[in-house]
């Protein structure tokens, strides 16, 4: 069942390069520079009238979430607001019908995300579900769903759904930026190309695993993790923190890197590993920054970089390849660095990687 690996997870991880294909499989044409999403049913005109979207989730999918919210902003000009289900439900939303609800839920079950788009709803919003499950609760309460082509997932931790559900977020935005005239076909065409070649790069990293291992065992025995990006790393960040904690345990903060001198560098000292996704963009600069701030207090700093850096082991201790891609894409690759390291992190303690204490895989009371 597990095919030869140890556990789910560790199986679930090197399916990635599988699943995103299929996720991504008959939609990316490449040569018009557009995304095929004939699912979603909204009219030429009604996508040139957005005016601004709600992207509604938990856990690990509202991590996918707010880089959907980066992704849409700029790539569609769609005003867009990335909200936690379980506080929507309960705040008072400011709704006028007009806009969309995206729910992103893989196992299309989770009750406070339900609730949250009936609510949305009942305000006249359209929904849009991003689901694994077909024929989940969620299909039924949306008016229009896109499938992840993940496969069956089992381990308790979200991977292959997690990475999934960030192409088809590229995808959908792709799709309403061409249709609204913000994306250009020539740029459309770029990042066409580079989810394209995801599959193979992921692939790349996951042979070269052992590094990651070596990183993870060195540090197994730490009380505290910080994980720190920014713009569209700053997600990747908060599900590297996610991951570790839920299945091995270690106390881990996720944070945007420019809040950390706003009150938790007072936490940082020699024993806390600091993993900064270091990837090249128009943030690189800033991160090299806060790299600076954190080893000033003595942390290790694990980099997660790319290939053709020459640069960052001068600021990091351990350096964590991946090959380069296109600032917008790359944070699937890091996504995947930082499921390797929770998954050995685990592993080096012999915590229960599939089955972590309290959790369950979907979370149908609220
Ligand atoms: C973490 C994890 C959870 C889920 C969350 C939402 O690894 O799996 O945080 O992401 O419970 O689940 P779905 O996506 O099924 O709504």
């Amino acid at each position: 069942e597990k095919a030869g690996y140890e556990h789910f997870m560790l199986k679930e991880i090197h399916e990635q390069p599988t699943s995103i294909q299929k996720t991504f499989a008959g939609k990316l044409l490449e040569l018009e520079g557009t995304v095929k999403m004939d699912e979603l049913y909204l009219t030429p005109e009604q996508i040139k009238q957005l005016r601004r979207a709600t992207i509604i989730a938990c856990g690990t999918s509202w991590n996918a979430g707010i880089l959907g919210k980066y992704l849409f902003e700029k790539l569609t000009g769609i005003h867009t607001d990335i909200e936690t289900a379980s506080e929507f439900r309960y705040g008072n939303p400011v709704l006028c019908g007009e806009e969309l609800t995206i729910a992103i839920t893989q196992s299309g079950e989770t009750a406070d995300t339900l609730a949250a788009v009936r609510s949305s709803k009942s305000y006249g919003c359209r929904a849009i579900a991003i689901t694994n499950v077909v024929g989940s609760t969620i299909t039924r309460e949306s008016d229009s769903v896109v499938y992840t082509r993940a496969g069956p997932e089992i381990g308790v931790a979200a991977t292959k759904t997690f990475t999934t559900q960030l192409i088809t977020l590229y995808m959908l935005a792709i799709y309403l930026g061409r249709g609204r005239g913000v994306l250009t076909a020539e740029d459309s065409k770029n990042l066409i190309v580079n989810i394209k070649r995801l599959p193979g790069q992921i692939q790349k990293i996951l042979n070269r695993k052992k590094k990651i291992k070596e990183c993870a065992e060195q540090f197994a025995d730490k009380r505290d993790y910080f994980f720190i990006g920014r713009y569209l790393n700053f997600p990747i960040a908060l599900e590297g923190a996610l991951k570790l904690k839920e299945i091995s345990y270690i106390h881990a903060e996720g944070y945007a890197a420019g809040e950390l001198k706003h009150g938790p560098l007072a936490l940082i000292t020699e024993d806390t590993p600091v993993v900064a996704i270091a990837t090249k963009g128009h943030t690189y600069d800033k991160i090299l920054s806060n790299i600076k701030e954190v080893k000033a207090r003595n942390a290790t700093v694990i980099a997660v970089a790319n290939d053709d850096d020459t640069e960052i082991e001068k600021y990091a201790d351990v350096v964590l390849r991946i090959p380069s891609s296109h600032e917008m894409t790359s944070p699937v690759l890091s996504s995947v660095v930082l499921q390797l390291l929770a998954y050995y992190t685990a592993l080096a303690k012999d915590c229960s990687i599939d089955k972590p204490r309290n959790l369950a895989k979907s979370v149908t009371v609220e």
